[in-house]
C-alpha cells in the first residue's frame, strides 16, 4: 500500500498513539497499576448524573429519536450554543452569543483543526507557527501539525519555591514571537497540574492581541466545568482568545464532545473545516448535558463533587509521596489542577523512557516527560531537565496509585 506524504506523517508512531496503545493493552490486567493515561475517574456521584440523564432521555420518545436519528449542524445544535452562551454570560460576563459556539468531535478534534487552520504552508510560502509559552505541555498536541516542526516552545523558569516542591512559570524574556500565528496553552496544564497565573495569562492575551494573533487556551480540566481547578483564578475569554473545552473530564469522555468560544469569524471557520471532516459532530454529549446548562446544575457538580473529588486525591498522593519517597531525590509539581502529578527525578541517569520501560516490565504504567517537551530550541536537548520527570494520573484507586508509586521509588533509587 502507498501512503500519501499526510499519511506518512500520522501512521508512524507518535507519543500520543503509544500512551493510547498502552491504556487499551494494559487496562484490566489483574495487578497493573495504571497511571498513565488521561482516563478521568468514575465518580460514583456523577455517573449517577449522567445515567439518570440518560434514562430520562431514553424514557422521552422524542427527544431520545432526535438525539440519534438527526444531524445537528456541522458545529452541532443551536439549542446547546444558546444555553451555554446565557450560563457563560450569567457567570463571567462575557460578551458572547451562541454565534460564538461550535461543537467538535472532542477537544482534541478542535486543536487539531486550529493548529491546522492557522500553522504551517502559507499562502505566501511562509512557514506559520504555533507557539507554545510553557514547556512542558499536553503530548497530543505534539504530532498534530500536518506541516512537521510548526510548534515553537521555550524553556521555562523552574520556581522551587519549597522542598521538594517547584512551579514552572512562563519566561517572558525568552519567547520570541517571528513568525507566529498563535499562542497555546492548556490551563491547567496536561502534564504538570500547572495553571497559568491570572498575570501570565493576561501578558499572554496582550501580546497576542498586539501582534493580531489568536491566543488559544485549551481549557479541558478549567472553568466553568469540569473546574478541576486549586487555585482561585479568573477564567478570562475576549475575541481574541480561542477558548477550547470539552466534556470529557466532567465525565463523558465517550460522547467526543468538544466546545469552542471564538469571536464569529474563527466559528464560522471551524465550522467549513468541521463540515468537511465529520459533517456534524456527536449529539448525544450536547443533549445529556442541556438542562444542566439551563439550570445551572453542570456549575453545581463541577464545584461540589467533581472539583472536591480531584483535589483529595491530589492531597493524598501528595502526602503518600512525601513520605514514601522520604531518602529520594525528587520533586513535585505544584498540583494547581488537572488529574496528574509531575515528578522530577534530579539524579536519574537512566533517563524518563527507560524508566517508563523498567516500570512497565514491573506492571506499572506512567508515562515519560521526555514526550512533553517539544518544538524547542536545538540547544535545548542537552537540558536534562527534559529527561527526568513522569506523568503520574493520581485519579484512580489510592490503593493502586500508592502501590505504583512504591515501584518508582523503588526503581528511581536504583537510579
Ligand atoms: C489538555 C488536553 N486537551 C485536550 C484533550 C482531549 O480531550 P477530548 O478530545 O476528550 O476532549 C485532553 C485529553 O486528555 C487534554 O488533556
Amino acid at each position: 500500500m502507498k501512503f500519501s506524504s499526510f499519511g506518512e506523517r500520522f501512521i508512524n508512531d507518535t507519543g500520543i498513539k503509544d500512551l493510547v496503545d498502552d491504556l487499551g493493552k494494559y487496562a484490566g490486567i489483574e495487578g497493573t497499576c495504571m497511571l498513565g493515561g488521561g482516563n478521568p475517574a468514575l465518580i460514583p456521584e456523577v455517573n449517577e448524573v449522567w445515567r439518570k440523564r440518560m434514562t430520562d432521555i431514553l424514557e422521552n420518545g422524542s427527544q431520545y429519536q432526535k438525539m440519534m436519528g438527526l444531524y445537528g449542524t456541522s458545529i452541532g445544535s443551536l439549542k446547546f450554543f444558546d444555553a451555554l452562551a446565557e450560563l457563560l454570560h450569567n457567570q463571567y460576563g462575557w460578551p458572547v452569543t451562541g454565534k460564538n459556539i461550535a461543537v467538535i468531535n472532542g477537544s482534541q478534534t478542535s486543536c487539531f483543526l486550529l493548529y491546522n487552520m492557522l500553522a504551517g504552508k502559507m499562502a505566501d510560502g511562509t512557514k506559520g507557527r504555533i507557539l507554545l509559552p510553557l514547556m512542558p505541555e499536553y503530548i497530543g498536541y505534539a504530532d498534530q501539525t500536518i506541516d512537521p516542526g510548526s510548534f515553537v516552545s521555550f524553556r521555562p523558569g523552574i520556581n522551587e519555591y519549597a522542598p521538594n516542591m517547584f512551579k514552572y512559570q512562563v519566561d517572558f524574556d525568552r519567547i520570541d514571537i517571528t513568525g507566529v500565528n498563535a499562542i497555546t496553552a492548556s490551563r491547567p496544564t496536561n502534564p504538570t497540574g500547572n495553571v497559568l497565573t491570572d498575570v501570565e495569562v493576561g501578558r499572554l492575551s496582550e501580546l497576542a492581541a498586539e501582534h493580531d494573533i489568536p491566543l488559544i487556551l485549551d481549557n479541558a480540566y478549567g472553568l466553568p466545568f469540569p473546574g478541576i481547578i486549586f487555585e482561585d483564578v479568573k477564567p478570562v475569554w475576549n475575541e481574541n482568545i480561542v477558548l477550547s473545552m470539552s466534556l470529557s473530564k466532567i465525565g463523558l469522555p465517550a460522547t467526543r464532545t468538544g466546545i469552542i468560544v471564538a469571536k464569529e469569524e474563527m466559528i464560522e471557520a471551524l465550522s467549513a473545516m468541521s463540515a468537511v471532516a465529520s459533517l456534524a459532530p456527536s449529539g448525544v454529549g450536547q443533549e445529556i448535558v442541556l438542562p444542566m446548562l439551563k439550570d445551572g446544575s453542570i456549575l453545581d457538580i463541577s464545584r461540589e463533587i467533581v472539583m472536591p473529588y480531584y483535589r483529595s486525591k491530589s492531597e493524598q498522593t501528595i502526602k503518600y509521596i512525601k513520605e514514601r519517597f522520604d531518602g529520594i531525590e525528587y520533586s513535585i509539581h505544584k498540583s494547581e489542577g488537572a488529574i496528574f502529578l509531575w515528578l522530577w527525578f534530579k539524579n536519574l541517569q537512566c533517563g524518563s523512557v527507560d524508566l517508563y520501560n523498567r516500570l512497565k516490565n514491573r506492571g506499572v504504567i506512567i508515562v515519560p516527560g521526555d514526550y512533553f517537551f517539544f518544538g524547542l530550541p536545538e540547544e535545548d536537548e542537552a537540558w536534562e531537565h527534559r529527561h527526568q520527570c513522569i506523568r503520574v494520573n493520581y485519579s484512580g484507586d489510592f490503593a493502586e496509585v500508592s502501590r505504583g508509586l512504591d515501584i518508582i521509588a523503588e526503581e528511581v533509587e536504583k537510579g
